[in-house]
């Protein structure tokens, strides 16, 4: 989105910057860094990378597959360097920390790898390539304790909702999981500064944050502050102007009660939590270190649902960690059933480098997984359908983000829930909250109607529809 404004400023002059994220919303963060970072060196965001004269690619290394995509985006840029061989090409994020040297060896194309710990330094690392014609790979961990900490996000102007990380890294350990080795530990930003930057934000027309962290719950250790993430929270909610708040992820194991209850308590903390189970047996989820029991983590969904009932709950879910049975498999199953949750991101396990669970003996195979993944996934398909297909005829409050990505000439906004909604609306409604009748539902989205034009559409007086 903010690549496609952009991109209308580059002339023939200037420098073009394209750039790629794969992976989370932190490295979606980080993207927007680099764009910051290098726009200060003059660089200008392009969507067409033959436009480009540095080409940023943002990698993850979450699972198997995400790392593959890097090693897939990087052999389709060989030819594109050699038809214009001044472009520089920069792996940065969670591969290029995890493999740094290794991955300039792999790609003789590549001009830089920058570790997530070094990507501060992007600018100062690029005029050093450009200048001496030379490559080279950084992963420092810099004395700071991380690249976050180092002021504010400012972003450009045009953007309705807006990340802010609030931590980095993890000190979870998760037997499958290989963040807390490429993010490294968890480390929290000072509440002000967090403040601060979501004023600027404010400012600048962004009515909607979404707070960054792996472990969000867990806020506010080492900072020196008698700050929690609840505390975080409120501050935001009384502090700032801010319409709407969103956060991610929350670990079952640390979600509290005084959490829950500001789902009930906030009006601006959207009703939407987005809580990972990994697993639905008791032995997989000690298996994988993750500190709660299936029963323990029921009784936190009904909790929130009997304080919150309009909540929205969604989850991660691995099948085929080592030593998962059938009959494991089917607690997942069953698990899903009576949670019913609004949507499920779901993945077959793969060996992670360095991770406690790569080293375990009893692997599932490949098409036991893939079966599991397939059966698992045709059954939430189907919940996923009966929640969407439940919104119509429901009123909800749905921030206007933008035209729709079918170019039709509709307005698209998210309700609180988290859901898409495309409706008819001028596009001077961008950055309002509406009241949108839900009409029917597609399979990932919903069509509404502007049921009413809510108070703040009045007072600014913005034609009627
Ligand atoms: N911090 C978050 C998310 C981390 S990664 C959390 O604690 O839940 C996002 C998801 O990727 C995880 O929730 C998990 O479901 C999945 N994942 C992580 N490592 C994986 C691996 N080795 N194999 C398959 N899925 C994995
Ligand atoms: Fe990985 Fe677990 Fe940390 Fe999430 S909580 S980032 S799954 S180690
Ligand atoms: Fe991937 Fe790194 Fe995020 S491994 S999920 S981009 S923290």
């Amino acid at each position: 989105m903010l690549l496609t404004q952009n991109s209308k400023l580059k002339t023939e002059n200037s420098l073009g910057l394209y750039v790629h994220t794969i992976g989370c919303q932190m490295n979606e963060y980080d993207s927007l860094r680099v764009l910051r970072l290098l726009a200060a060196r003059g660089y200008v965001p392009v969507d067409d990378i033959a436009q480009a004269d540095v080409v940023f690619l943002n990698t993850c290394s979450v699972r198997g597959k995400a790392e593959q995509k890097v090693h897939s985006f990087l052999g389709r840029l060989r030819s594109l360097k050699e038809s214009k061989p001044h472009l520089k090409i920069i792996a940065g994020g969670c591969v290029a920390q995890q493999l740094g040297q290794k991955l300039l060896d792999k790609f003789d194309h590549l001009d830089m790898v920058i570790g997530t710990r070094a990507v501060n330094s992007i600018g100062q690392l690029l005029q050093r390539v450009q200048e001496s014609g030379g490559r080279l790979a950084c992963v420092a961990d810099e004395e700071n304790g991380g690249h976050q900490t180092d002021g504010l996000q400012i972003f450009p102007e045009g953007s309705v909702t807006a990340p802010v990380t609030i931590m980095q890294g993890c000190n979870n350990y998760c037997a499958y999981c290989i963040v807390p080795y490429v993010r490294g530990r968890e480390r929290s930003r000072p509440s002000g500064e967090i403040l601060e930057e979501i004023r600027l934000l404010e400012a600048s027309g962004v009515r909607e944050v979404l707070l960054l962290g792996q472990n969000v719950n867990s806020y506010g250790k080492g900072t020196g502050e008698a700050v929690t993430f609840v505390d975080l929270l409120r501050r935001i909610g009384t502090e700032t102007g801010i319409a709407r708040i969103r956060f991610t992820t929350s670990h079952p194991k640390d979600l509290t009660d005084e959490l829950m209850d500001c789902f009930a308590e906030m009006n601006s903390l959207c009703k939407h939590l987005h809580l990972p189970v990994q697993a639905g047996s008791d032995r997989i989820l000690a298996r994988m270190n993750r500190g709660y029991t299936v029963s323990a983590y029921i009784e936190k969904i009904r909790r929130l649902r009997r304080i919150c009932p309009e909540i929205a709950l969604t989850s991660d879910v691995i099948v085929g960690f080592p030593g998962e049975t059938e009959e494991d498999f089917q607690m997942t199953m069953k698990l899903l059933g009576e949670v019913q949750f609004d949507n499920l991101f779901s993945f077959c396990y793969s060996d992670r480098p360095n991770t406690r669970a790569a080293k375990f003996s009893d692997k599932v195979d490949r098409q036991t997984s893939a079966r599991r993944l397939n059966e698992l996934q045709g059954f939430q398909a189907d919940i996923t359908m009966g929640k969407y297909i439940a919104e119509a005829g429901s009123i909800r409050e749905v921030l206007v983000e933008g035209p729709s990505r079918a170019a039709n000439g509709q307005m698209s906004g998210r309700t609180s829930q988290n859901r898409i909604v495309n409706f008819d609306a001028p596009s001077s409604s961008k950055g309002k909250i509406l009241s949108i009748k839900i009409a029917f539902a597609h399979t990932h989205s919903l069509m509404g109607e502007v049921h009413e034009i809510n108070y703040e559409l009045q007072m600014n007086k913005l034609p009627s529809i």
